[in-house]
Parts: structure tokens; sequence; C-alpha cells
């Protein structure tokens, strides 16, 4: 094993159950000290899931400790990182990956499943990362991991409130590579699938090519620090890695002083569509560059 994280604190939300329990329990195992974070449901008896999954950790001869709060407050984010601190005394890295579905076509989503949805999701990745990005910048140090969804990068039918929470992170992600980066905090996105509680019974054929462990693999290269690699979104599903971008096509460049109509916008149409030579830009002056170069002028620093 060459990627370990001794003396490293790990937090994973929503590490009860599901792909959040595989990543604490592979981070356990190659020495991470992780916060398992979850709900506890008061109405059941005996240990909570994240109570279950620290004590298997712990059982493995892995340190790990259960903490119940809510990620969808900031009081919640808040005292998770704290609970990080208090038993560890740092947060090296956190997986924002707890995560709840509210299903309906868009005409008939409710506020409570648009707003419940967008907190667990995206108000959660700003309440849980940004006291430990303090942490993180003070000491020189962070890993954070945003879980998207294909559903959000791509779009699905009747996940509108859980597609743009999972669009919404990646914005998030791109503002804290870049904001992270003379701190060494990476800050990366991964969109997986996996056979969990969420999709049961929705797989169908590939049930069983989706072992969460396949997940995990990616999810833990992306928060060690062997991987330098920020900004970045990777699918990781069934065995399959593979990296989805945003993309620039170069486009079509009316000229110098132009004025085109939306007729000439829809007559090159085709040409600003065109995908050969498109570019990966890694913070908005990219575009800004392009046209400064198209409009003949100088760089300025
Ligand atoms: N399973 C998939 O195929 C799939 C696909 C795309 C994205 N995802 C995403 O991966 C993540 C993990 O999903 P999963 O499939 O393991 O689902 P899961 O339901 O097994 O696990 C999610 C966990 O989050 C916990 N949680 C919910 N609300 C919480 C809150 N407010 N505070 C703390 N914990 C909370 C739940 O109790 C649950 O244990 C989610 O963000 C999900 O949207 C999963």
């Amino acid at each position: 094993m060459s990627i370990g994280f001794g003396d490293q604190v790990a937090i994973v939300t929503g590490a009860g159950t599901g792909l959040g329990r595989s990543h604490a329990l592979e981070l356990a195992s190659r020495g991470a000290m992780v916060v398992v974070n979850d709900l506890h449901d008061e109405r059941t008896d005996g240990p909570s899931a994240a109570e279950q999954v620290a004590a298997e950790i712990v059982e493995l001869g892995g340190l790990a400790v259960a903490n119940h709060n809510s990620v969808a407050t900031p009081e919640g984010g808040a005292a998770i990182v704290a609970a990080a601190i208090e038993e560890y005394g740092r947060v090296d890295i956190v997986i924002n990956n707890a995560g709840i579905v509210r299903d309906g076509s868009f005409a008939k989503l409710g506020v409570d499943a648009i707003t419940s949805v967008l907190d667990v999701h995206l108000g959660a990745a700003f309440y849980v990362t940004q006291p430990a990005f303090i942490h993180m910048k003070e000491q020189g140090y962070g890993r954070i991991l945003f879980t998207s969804s294909g559903a959000g990068l791509f779009g699905n039918f009747g996940q509108a409130n859980y597609a743009a929470a999972k669009a919404g992170v990646v914005g998030l992600a791109n503002v804290l590579a870049i904001e992270g980066a003379r701190y060494n905090i990476g800050a990366n996105v991964i969109a997986p699938a996996a056979r969990t509680q969420m999709n049961e019974g929705l797989l169908g054929d590939l049930n069983d090519a989706l072992d969460p462990e396949l997940v995990t693999s990616m999810a833990v290269f992306l928060v060690s620090s062997e991987c330098t690699l920020t900004g970045e979104i990777y699918s990781a599903l069934g065995g399959r890695y593979a990296r989805i971008f945003t993309g620039l096509t170069p486009g079509w460049f009316a000229g110098v002083g132009a004025r085109p109509t939306a007729d000439d916008v829809a007559d090159q149409i085709e040409s600003i569509r065109a995908e050969p030579g498109y570019r990966v830009p890694t913070d908005v002056t990219t575009e800004v560059a392009e046209l400064t170069r198209l409009h003949g002028l100088e760089q300025t620093e």
C-alpha cells in the first residue's frame, strides 16, 4: 500500500451507510483517524449507523469516532469540524458525501423538496467545508472532495432539485481549488454511481457491478497527498473511471468592431458549437485572455 493517511484526520459525512461507509473504512484502513458522521434516528434502539461504522473501524484496529450532527445547517457543519479538532486535533480531509433524494418532475416539485435537497447537498458543502477550510489554511494542507452526480452534470428526469444541488458543488469546488492552491488545499469532485440504499432496486442489470468500494478507490486517491490535481471532476462507477470537464469550444469570432445579428448567430451556430479544438479553462480569465488575443489587444497582468 503506498497511499497512506498516517497522522491525518478525515471527516466523512453521511458515512453510516453506502458510499460514505465505504470511504470511511478504506481511509481508516490506510491509517486515517476518521470522524464518521451521519444522522442518528432516535426512534431506533441500539447504536446508530455511524456508531456501528466507527466500532467496525476500531475493531479492525483503526481510529474513528461517530458524530451525529446534521450537515444541513451552519451549526451542524461547525460542530462536525469541531468534533474532529476536539478528538484528533486537526482536519486534513473532508469528504462531503451525505445525501438525500426527493424526486419529482419539475412542475410538481414542492418548496420543501427543493429546500431540503439543496440544504443537504449544496448548503452542507458550505457549512461543513468552510470551517474545515479555515483550519486547513492555517495548517497549510487540506484535501476536500465534493460528491456530485451524473444527474447534475448531465441531467436526469425528475431530479431538478438534486441535479441543481449536485451541479452547484462543482462551482464551489472550482473556487476552492483557486483559493486553496497557495495553501496546498486541493478541492475535487466525484460523480459516482453505486449500489446503496439510495437507489435500491433501480440499477437493473448493472446492480451487481456497482460495488461502492469501486467508487472509494477514486475518492481515496483524490483526498490523498499523492493527488495534486485540483478543481477537477471524476466519474467513478462499476470499475470505470473517467474525467468530466467543462470545455470551451474555439467558437466563432465575428471580428473586431462587428455587430453580429441574431441571424448571423443562427448562420454560424454549427461553428459556434463545433467541439474540435476545445479547451478546458482553469479559471474565468482563460476566456478573457482568448478575447483579448482575438481583439489584437495587449495582455495585461
Ligand atoms: N448511489 C449512487 O448511485 C449515487 C449516484 C450519484 C451520487 N450519489 C451521491 O453519493 C452520496 C452518497 O450516497 P449513497 O448512495 O451512499 O446514499 P446513502 O443513502 O446510502 O447514504 C447517504 C447517507 O447520508 C446521510 N444523511 C442524509 N442527510 C444527512 C444530514 N443532514 N446530515 C448527515 N448525514 C445525512 C444518510 O443518513 C445516509 O446514511 C450522496 O451525496 C449521493 O447523492 C450516489
